[in-house]
């Protein structure tokens, strides 16, 4: 697998971010709505489509719409993404709840049919666990949204490999046949399954943005990295922060993708040319997630556990008989 450097350095200049779609370039950052982008773009021409669409939710960079409205939004969208994704390739959707009146509706129920009308087929609904959000009172906080993945053919790109995990038990053996004794775990790792716990980007996290919703960009390596090869488009219609771009340029892909606000695509050239200067900061791919309890520091003792209260009765017993 060649890097983005590797490429840079074979084409012998550096990448540079375009403002319109043409199949030549490396990096396309459209300013306006999607579907003015997806115009200009080949049919069949997209390897992968990653994106997390607005939610109706009413954040800054929407306007709250009727349910119906907001679908047949939705499904124009889909639709064009249909026409301009290769036979060979996937389209990853990313969505969590509709909220109405403290009612949950989960979008990607409603968004399945759009998908199965065109005839794409479902290979996963993966769910992406995380552990910061909103704290509910009136039902369980929310701490999952889904990924759903969808083919266009049955020859689609899947590559396991690049996107392996650790294995939870690298040194089991077969215990019996011909094997019997013999490392039975795949070398490489394990596959990482339907479920990602991969930190979300809040507060603290190194790719932190005022955006309020950014992927962050080692959940789009893992789709980048099995889904596609290099030099092939990865497009997201919904840019936001210019995520799905940097992961793609990160690993030799071409990356496109539309959005509305001005600010977010500032925002999304200034982190793909961070990227390709080697200075954005990412969490890396292979970090595990951080466990607070083994940090065992003031902030993750409770001041109300036993011991700790024990502890400090004993030292104030020890400093009475100082
Ligand atoms: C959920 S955010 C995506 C965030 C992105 N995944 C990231 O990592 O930064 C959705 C984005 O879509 C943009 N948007 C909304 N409607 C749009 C449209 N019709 N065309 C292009 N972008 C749009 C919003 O401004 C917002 O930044």
């Amino acid at each position: 697998m060649r890097t983005r450097r590797e490429v840079e350095m074979k084409m012998g200049h550096p990448i540079t971010i375009s403002g319109t779609f043409a199949l030549s370039e490396r990096a396309v950052v459209f300013q306006g709505d999607c579907l003015d982008l997806l115009r200009d773009i080949p049919s069949e021409s997209q390897q992968l489509i990653v994106t997390s669409p607005p939610y109706n939710v009413g954040k800054e960079y929407e306007n709250r719409m009727h349910l119906d409205s907001y679908l047949n939004q939705q499904a124009q969208v889909i639709t064009e993404c249909w026409r301009v994704l290769a036979k060979s390739g996937s389209i990853c959707w990313q969505v969590g709840n509709y909220v109405e009146g403290g009612a949950i509706v989960p979008l990607d129920t409603l968004l399945y049919p759009v998908f199965a009308n065109l005839g794409l087929q479902m290979r996963n609904r993966i769910i992406w666990h995380f552990e910061h959000g909103l704290h509910c009172s009136r039902r369980f906080s929310g701490r999952y949204e889904t990924i759903m993945w969808f083919t266009k053919t049955d020859e689609y790109v899947f590559d396991l490999d690049p996107v392996r995990v650790p294995q939870k038990y690298p040194g089991k053996k077969y215990f019996k046949g011909p094997k019997a004794g013999q490392y039975s775990c795949n070398p490489l790792g394990k596959n990482p399954g339907d479920v990602w716990a991969i930190p979300n980007v809040k507060s603290n996290h190194v790719e932190k943005t005022e955006h309020p919703c950014q992927f962050p960009v080692e959940l789009v390596e893992r789709l980048v990295l099995s889904m596609t090869h290099e030099n092939d488009w990865v497009l997201d219609p919904f840019l936001g922060t210019g995520t799905t771009i940097v992961a793609a340029i990160r690993h030799g892909r071409r990356g496109a993708g539309a959005e509305i606000l001005p600010k977010y695509v500032g925002l999304a050239r200034e982190r793909i040319n961070g990227e390709i200067n080697g200075t954005l900061k990412t969490r890396p791919m292979t970090r595990p997630v951080y466990d607070p309890v083994e940090a065992n520091n003031s902030l993750t003792i409770a001041p109300w556990t036993p011991k700790k209260v024990s502890n400090q009765l004993g030292l104030l017993a020890e400093m009475a008989t100082e």
